[in-house]
This record gives C-alpha cells, sequence and structure tokens, in this order.
C-alpha cells in the first residue's frame, strides 16, 4: 500500500515525546470500521481495540470469554478505518498467560493478521517475561497495571485497586519493570490519584491512566461509556459526553412511528 506522505502517523515515539513536551495523549476504545473512521478524522492520537469488546460487543459479563480469533475480527475492522493514529490492540485472557513463547505467537498473529502497530497485556512481574520476548521481537507492548479486568476473579470486585501501602508499593515496583522490560507506555486503571502521580513521575514512558486522575500522560476512556451508550456503568471516574442511547432510543421510536403511520416512504424516498 503507498503511504501518504501528507497524513503523519501518530507512533510510540510521538507518544513519548507528547510525555516529554507535557501535551496529553488522548485515547478511546474501538471495536469496528465506522467508528475507529470517526476517532480518526476526529483526531484522537491512540484507539485501543481493547478486550472490553467482550463486554460492549457481545454482552459478556466479563473480559474472560473472548477469544483471540475474535479480537484480531474487531482489529482488522478497526484498521480500516485509520489513516493517522496509533491502533493498539489488547491480548485477550488466555493468549499469553501460560508462557512467554504463546505470548509471542498470539502478538504475531496481532500483528499479522490485522495491520495494528501495537498490542496491550495486563500484568506487572509475572508478565515481564513476555514483554522482553515480544519487544524483541520488534512488536511494541503497552502494559497494563491496577484493576486489571483479566484478574477480576482474583480480586472479587471492580473497586479501585492499590489503596493500601504494600499493593501501592508492588504497583510502582511493577511499573519500574515493565518499563524496563521494553513497553512503551503503561495504562494504569483505578487506582488512586497521588500513586498515579508518583508513577508518572518515576517512569519515563507515557502513563495512560482511565480511573487515574488528571496527572497520568494521557486518558484513555471505553467509547460506549463516554457516548453513553452503556448508561448502567456509572463509576466516579467517567465523563459521559453524549447520550446515545436516548438519542438512538428516541430516532428509532420516530422511525418505528412514521412506518406505521405510512409517512415513511414518502414520493421522494421512493423511486
Ligand atoms: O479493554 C479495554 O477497554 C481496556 C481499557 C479499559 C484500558 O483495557
Amino acid at each position: 500500500m503507498p503511504i501518504n506522505k501528507e497524513i503523519k502517523k501518530v507512533t510510540t515515539h510521538t507518544l513519548q515525546k507528547m510525555k516529554e513536551s507535557g501535551e496529553k495523549i488522548s485515547m478511546i476504545t474501538a471495536y469496528d470500521y465506522s467508528f475507529a473512521r470517526i476517532f480518526d478524522r476526529a483526531g484522537i492520537d491512540v484507539v485501543l481495540v481493547g478486550d472490553s469488546a467482550s463486554n460492549v460487543m457481545a454482552g459478556h459479563v466479563t473480559t474472560l470469554p473472548i477469544t483471540l480469533d475474535q479480537m484480531i475480527y474487531h482489529a482488522q475492522s478497526v484498521i480500516r478505518g485509520i489513516d493517522r493514529c496509533l491502533v493498539v490492540v489488547d491480548l485477550p485472557f488466555g493468549s499469553y498467560q501460560s508462557n512467554s513463547e504463546i505470548a509471542l505467537a498470539s502478538a504475531i498473529r496481532i500483528m499479522k493478521e490485522t495491520g495494528a502497530h501495537a498490542i496491550k497485556l495486563e500484568g506487572g512481574d509475572e508478565a515481564v517475561d513476555s514483554i522482553k520476548r515480544i519487544v524483541s521481537a520488534g512488536i511494541p507492548v503497552m502494559g497494563h497495571l491496577g484493576l486489571t479486568p483479566q484478574s477480576i476473579y482474583k480480586f472479587g470486585t471492580y473497586t479501585v485497586r492499590a489503596k493500601e501501602e504494600a499493593e501501592a508499593n508492588k504497583l510502582m515496583v511493577d511499573a519500574k519493570l515493565v518499563e524496563r522490560a521494553g513497553c512503551f507506555a503503561v495504562v494504569l486503571e483505578k487506582i488512586p490519584a497521588v500513586l498515579a502521580k508518583d508513577v508518572t513521575n518515576e517512569v519515563k514512558i507515557p502513563t495512560i491512566g482511565i480511573g487515574a486522575g488528571g496527572d497520568c500522560d494521557g486518558q484513555v476512556l471505553v467509547m460506549h461509556d463516554m457516548l453513553g451508550i452503556n448508561t448502567e456503568f456509572k463509576p466516579r471516574f467517567l465523563r459521559r459526553y453524549l447520550n446515545l442511547n436516548d438519542q438512538i432510543t428516541e430516532a428509532v421510536q420516530h422511525y418505528i412511528r412514521d412506518v406505521k403511520s405510512k409517512d415513511f416512504p414518502n414520493k421522494d424516498e421512493q423511486y
């Protein structure tokens, strides 16, 4: 495919420069072509093909059921809508935890079959071998610490993580470990803002927060939450920019009324 030289692509190096210059990084999830295209054209820096697809696209209660094949399908769809921003794809539960060889094989499948630019995986010291192996194969890796939804049955709840000193200290150690292992950035999910600030100051790579306060180098939100498609999920950290659930309901009810009353289609809307 010819490279369009006019478009300034966002790379992992761009994100590093943004951290260094103090420009905040914007990241949002997407799972399909149409939304990815809108977000890319709106100017977002990073699109994450999150395993939250398991919840918001497939209706599962957790992120655990989504498969590598399903993540690849979503990532292939997203990539077709992207001209400019960096696309990161989650390695789903079960595709990397067994050992670093399996982790690398899963990461290679994502890069080869989707055209995405990087992968993300959850975990600190337990993920270091896999991060090193994937990075040494030339694949950029984003880390993910704090509330890591693939471990929800270990945590038991989705409450704020690392409020106690021991867990906060471990998170700081993990952040330095994933940085040293080669991660180009790290997501910090649902941890106290002061801890996220300390981590952001201690590591050189960008931190991307979700429920981790305003001092992270960037922010990420799940598109269905911030657009108000999914109205049941109301954590304190979420800012809703639209109420699409109500707007779509009203539009569809309007359409139903027009069909029933024979108002749609009218003479100008037929051949
Ligand atoms: O899967 C996802 O959407 C994520 C974000 C919450 C960071 O990992």
